[in-house]
């Protein structure tokens, strides 16, 4: 076992030092693009300024044909743009691929000082992101400009991952989060789906028999226990959790619904697939304008947070007043990016 005391040592010699703070900024949607394609490329300058977090996807969804072309399409956007406090991240391949390794190469040898998190697809247990962790030392280590670590944020997407999931959120400093994959989840445990993300018609509970009518099926949430589960391991660890995609892009209200479950759950935000998924996880993962009213009332009502008073005829004491400030806290951190919500906040 490593010992406690290298845990935040760098891995190699001249790698910038481990951070031991997460950087704090809004991740409220994680933005995908294909970087081969030129149209989408030249879509960028006006995409950041929309979204907290864009992705180059170098993954699944890009042809075999064009993995390089994406490769080399993402560095240049990277090289070309200027992205202000928008966050720079990608989505390498997975490990027992033949691209990975020149994923990370070039990816980090050229344009590693603009790249804020590298994500990591079908990660299995702590192995892989300590390969990933010494990897990037290595490279960073050669790369004057870098002068911060890469993050690095795993998918939660096979059946290992997720009997793992405690353990890889706390395999490195550099772990900055964590997303739920919901489609190689569902093939990796053989459930009985054609979908990515969101609901299932049969998953439901069936109500008691009644005299009349038919009996009601009440949908449940496919997901609900890989989200708790994931959103435990990552929170315990004081890294992130987040909702991944949602597929069907004509049904906005079932994936704000999904992204709603996730948010209530404790993630902090979702991926965009879609120009029209931005709007929806902005909406959602920007707390509710008259729950953070509430909650400034109770972190007023109770100003060194302890004791007990009543508000509206509710009960608060230290438990609502924590509550009260991981909801004032996110808003204050929309507001600084959101002037309209921000009056809204009154913050
Ligand atoms: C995402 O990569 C997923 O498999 O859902
Ligand atoms: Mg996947």
């Amino acid at each position: 076992m490593k010992l406690p005391s290298h845990f935040y040592k760098p891995l190699a010699i001249g790698a910038p030092e481990p951070i031991r703070e997460l950087p704090v900024r809004p991740e409220r949607m994680i933005h995908f693009f294909p970087p081969h394609n030129e149209k989408m490329r030249s879509k960028v300058p006006d995409m950041i300024k929309q979204v907290d977090v864009l992705l180059g996807n170098l993954e699944d969804a890009i042809p075999i044909d064009a993995k390089e072309a994406a490769r080399a399409g993402f560095i240049e956007v990277a090289k070309d743009t200027d992205f202000g406090d928008t966050a720079l991240w990608t989505r390498v391949n997975c490990l027992n691929s033949p691209w990975v390794l020149d994923d990370v190469t070039e990816v980090v040898s050229t344009i590693g000082h603009k790249l804020d998190v590298m994500m990591v697809p079908k990660v299995e247990g702590p192995w892989d992101i300590h390969y990933f962790d010494q990897l990037l030392a290595q490279l960073e280590a050669r790369n004057d400009k870098i002068k911060k670590p890469i993050l690095i944020h795993a998918i939660l997407e096979t059946a290992q991952g997720v009997k793992n999931v405690a353990d890889i959120a706390a395999a490195s400093p550099r772990m900055q989060g964590m997303s739920l994959g919901p489609a190689d989840l569902a093939a990796s445990r053989g459930m009985k789906t054609t979908r990515v993300g969101g609901g299932h018609p049969f998953y439901g509970v069936l109500q008691d028999p009644v005299e009349t009518g038919e009996r009601m099926l009440f949908q449940q949430d496919l997901w609900h226990y890989t989200v708790a589960k994931m959103v435990d391991a990552c929170m315990s660890n004081g890294i992130r959790a987040f909702y991944g995609p949602f597929g069907d892009f004509k049904d906005d209200a079932a994936c704000e619904a999904q992204f709603r479950n996730a948010f209530l759950q404790g993630c902090m935000g979702a991926w965009s697939l879609h120009p029209g998924q931005i709007e929806i996880a902005k909406r959602v993962f920007s707390p509710d304008v008259n729950e953070v009213l509430f909650a400034k009332r109770i972190l007023e009502s109770m100003p060194d947070g302890s004791g007990a008073v009543m508000i509206d005829g509710k009960m608060q004491d230290d438990a609502t007043w924590k509550q009260a400030k991981v909801i004032v806290d996110l808003a204050k951190l929309v507001a600084k990016k959101d002037k309209e919500l921000a009056a809204q906040y009154g913050l």
